[in-house]
């Protein structure tokens, strides 16, 4: 079942009011409407609950400061004014409602409200005096009336003081209903995640230390003549997302990189290489170690590999004539033959040699246009223990961008298909996946 808000982003805002605590809970409701949540808290909110605590469950970094910029030099509410398709205020007091009124921005949740244009819902509670003093009174028809905000008034009951009275907050599926009624049938603001507060990526533990994986990435080059190649569009962003998350993780990284756009990780060993020939004889050395074992734990091979290359290289540059015709041979598929070492197999499946023993692990990508239908097929015939695809013709997926969407294949006929994310969030999903058949791996090897 979809949620109500899926697809939204909520901008929610918490004031300093004992039930700001709530806030946490109504969160975790909204997120399961299927909403994106950013959290902005006042300075007198984070005296009762911490920042990191909406940071986790809402996996975005917390607004407290109307002056911060984000990591990428953006103001942050005003991204969040101008990105999300609702604001929540609740827990909101008689002071905010007082700021709100008067357009007073001095904190980031009435900064953001006045920014944006999009529906703003105020759930008050405070003390059943204050919610009845003519001050809050004006205030809170002032945001009905003039600013057209939506008003979850608040109930009667026990309050913070032990008195019973008007003030409690209102009850929190209540609230998530007046969300959903207050954005109706607006269209979603900003689909695309780039657009909207970045994510932060939960951190993950070392659980590659020991283990050496080795990535390809970027896109091979074959020579036509001295000056001119047949390539493919291929940057090499997720390839290095990868590298990078690896080493993260205390991985040994080696990135066997072809004609990358985005500068290598650091603290990755890396194998420069130009032409499937090249990647696939630098592949081929970190796959035979001395021991005889492979070389590596994981080979993750996010390159994208021309499939063909001309039949023959021109000493000279070639000079224009009439027409050209170039005569193309198929190149060898790299991974198919690792995986074929690696097993033991022949070409027709067949084990005619010792499997490498651990077996390494090995990850395919497929770039696919339109359906996916086909990648099932390519994990199966190149014998990959996980294969990632992605329909790069789809909008924030594919070559050039900082987002993927990626449907994740496995030997075992799993699938799961992911929500647009960061490359990195994407290369941390893979390692996850390879930590743990790791880890499975060595558990098996001990037992058995
Ligand atoms: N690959 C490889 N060597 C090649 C071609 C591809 O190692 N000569 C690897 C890629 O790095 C990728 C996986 O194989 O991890 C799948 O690549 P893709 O081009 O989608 O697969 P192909 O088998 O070439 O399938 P097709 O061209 O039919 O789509």
């Amino acid at each position: 079942m979809t949620g109500r808000l899926e697809g939204r982003l909520i901008g929610l805002g918490v004031t300093g009011s004992i039930a700001a605590y709530k806030a946490v809970e109504l969160l975790r409701l909204l997120r399961a409407e299927g909403a994106d949540v950013v959290a902005m808290l006042t300075p007198a909110a984070t005296a009762f609950v911490g920042p990191l605590t909406f940071q986790a469950l809402s996996r975005h970094a917390v607004e407290t400061d109307v002056l911060a910029l984000l990591p990428d030099g953006r103001i942050g509410h005003i991204v969040v004014a101008d990105t999300v398709d609702a604001i929540v205020v609740a827990p909101a007091t008689a002071h905010w409602l007082s700021a709100m009124a008067s357009g007073l921005s001095g904190d980031v949740v009435t900064a953001t409200a006045l920014a944006s244009s999009a529906p703003v819902v105020v759930a008050p509670a405070m003390d059943g005096d204050m919610w009845t003093h003519p001050a809050t009174r004006d205030n809170v028809a002032r945001l009905r009336d003039a600013f057209g905000y939506t008003i979850v008034e608040p109930a009667a009951g026990e309050l913070a003081s032990r008195q019973s009275g008007m003030g409690r907050l209102a009850e929190l599926p209540a609230i998530v209903d007046a969300v959903v009624g207050a954005i109706g049938s607006r269209p979603v603001r900003a689909a695309d995640a780039t657009a909207r507060p970045p994510m932060v990526e939960p951190v993950r533990e070392a659980d590659l230390t020991g283990r050496h994986i080795v990535v390809s990435a970027g896109g091979t080059r074959e020579p036509i003549d001295p000056v001119r190649f047949i390539g493919n569009r291929s940057t090499g962003k997720m390839g290095v997302a990868i590298a990078e998350a690896a080493l993260a993780r205390g991985a040994r990284v080696t990135l066997v990189a072809a004609n990358l756009d985005v500068a290598p990780p650091s603290g990755a060993s890396t194998v420069v290489v130009e032409s499937a020939a090249e990647m696939r004889a630098a592949l081929h050395k970190l796959t035979h170690a001395d021991d005889g074992r492979a070389g590596f734990d994981a080979l993750v091979m996010a390159a994208a590999v021309s499939d063909f290359r001309p039949s023959t290289t021109a000493d000279r540059k070639l000079e224009r004539g009439g027409s050209l015709t170039l005569e193309l041979e198929a190149t060898p598929d790299i991974l198919a033959q690792i995986a074929r070492i690696a097993r033991g197999t022949d070409r027709e499946g067949g084990v005619t040699y010792e499997p490498m023993s651990p077996s390494p692990f090995l990850v395919g990508f497929a770039a696919e246009t339109g359906s996916l239908d086909r990648a099932a097929d390519k994990l199966r015939r190149k014998s990959l223990d996980l294969l990632v695809a992605n329909d790069v013709s789809e909008p924030g997926s594919g070559f050039g961008t900082d987002t993927n969407r990626v449907t994740i294949l496995d030997a075992a006929g799993g699938r799961a298909e992911l929500a647009l994310m960061s490359k990195r969030a994407v290369a941390d999903e893979i390692l996850d996946r390879v930590a743990r058949a790791l880890d499975d791996r060595d558990a098996a090897a001990q037992t058995g």
